[in-house]
């Protein structure tokens, strides 16, 4: 049973479910709708056109619809839009055709029925991949590291966040080689550990892979990571890779590219699509906020004040007024609420929750 439904700009037909699964026949989450939300507003706000796009997990085929209504013009060369399940392939046709896009015998709209990873393998490469998977991304990164085309950015989703934020050690030792710690600054070490391993996959094929933008959000995180083929940068991003707290190793450079950053909040506000409550503009606005610190992790109020016996907990926009007054940066962070991103310091911070 389907129903027609809107995301964006674009109506579409979804499976009528009330729980939403992998087992719903062909899977469309509208809670995703912010994630795709973020991949178009990034793609606009690049300095690239004539993108070569691969949409291999595509299921209702929701992104790349929204991608050729959405994009700007100039952005799309081909897209290529796959899935290995035969009724998701239906429905993206389905969707297209709802949507008034010509497939058939249309150039710059490619669909295909094959596994993920040898849609890939078979391609010439992409400019932009989008590995959208259930759960962990990692039988897809090979396969998209290898044919991320230079200047490419590769966008990752996942969902298995329980490994990588420490529920299931062992698991995410296994899957991401990396020791993750369940404590308050887990979202942000499972998102690093996560870049690394795909770092590490891409330096294999003398790749440097550094991240543009990313988050993480309830159940899933994302990244999205701008390639150069070059074995010494590969070399370089190896080397910024470490512990924090005593978990990883995971990627400790930059999350975020500033001004990439700033410019998606700005069109976001712009347009009238993005304009809706599923907390959009609000955690651009916090990103925006956190990508000009330069500090990796940041500090749990909660967490600091317990280990110092601290009982009156400070008003956060109070405190962040404070740190800035002597001349450091903070801001509030999107992984946790009672977090705050600095790099003031954990004396001097002490000091101004003792009120000294
Ligand atoms: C989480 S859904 C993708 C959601 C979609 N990208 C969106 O934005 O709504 C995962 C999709 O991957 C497909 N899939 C899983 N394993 C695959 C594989 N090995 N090759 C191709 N497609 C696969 C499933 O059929 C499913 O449609």
């Amino acid at each position: 049973m389907h129903k027609i439904i809107n995301e964006g700009s674009i109506r579409l037909k979804a499976p009528k479910t009330e729980k939403i699964s992998k087992a719903m026949g062909v899977f469309y989450n509208p809670a995703m709708g912010l994630n795709r939300d973020i991949s178009i507003l990034l793609l606009n706000a690049i300095n690239r056109d004539n993108l070569q796009i691969a949409d291999p997990m595509a299921a209702s085929g929701v992104r790349s619809i929204r991608f050729l209504k959405e994009l700007a013009n100039s952005k799309i060369k081909r897209i290529f839009i796959n899935d290995y399940d035969k009724n998701a392939v239906r429905l993206i046709r389905q969707n297209l055709e709802i949507n008034k896009i010509k497939y058939k015998n249309n150039k710059k709209v490619r669909i295909s029925n094959d596994d993920a990873n040898l849609f890939l393998l078979n391609s010439t490469g992409f400019d932009y991949i989008d590995i959208d998977p259930f759960g962990t991304p990692n039988p897809f990164l090979d396969a998209a590291c290898r044919r991320i085309a230079r200047g490419g950015i590769l966008a990752v989703t996942a969902t298995d966040t329980s490994a990588l934020c420490g529920t299931f050690p062992k698991a995410c030792m296994r899957k991401y080689w990396a020791l993750p710690k369940k404590d308050a600054v887990m979202h942000e070490t499972g998102l690093r550990i996560l870049i690394r391993k795909i770092q590490l996959i891409a330096a294999q094929y003398g790749k440097a892979l550094t991240p543009i933008f990313c988050y993480s959000k309830e159940h899933y995180m994302r990244v999205f990571l701008m390639s150069e083929k070059s074995r010494n940068n590969a070399d370089d991003v190896i080397k910024r890779h470490g512990s924090l707290n005593g978990a990883g190793p995971m990627w400790l450079g930059s999350l975020w590219d500033g001004d990439l950053t700033c410019k998606m909040h700005k069109n976001a506000l712009k347009n009238r699509i993005f304009r809706k409550d599923n907390g959009l503009i609000k955690l651009l606005k916090l990103i925006k906020e956190e990508s000009k610190i330069n500090a990796v992790g940041f500090y749990d109020l909660h967490d600091a004040c317990e280990k110092n016996h601290i009982r009156n907990l400070t008003k956060k926009s109070e405190l962040i007024s404070k740190i800035k007054k002597l001349g450091y940066k903070a801001s509030e962070t999107h992984f946790r609420g009672e977090g705050i991103r600095s790099n003031i310091p954990n004396g001097i911070l002490v000091r101004i929750l003792q009120n000294k």
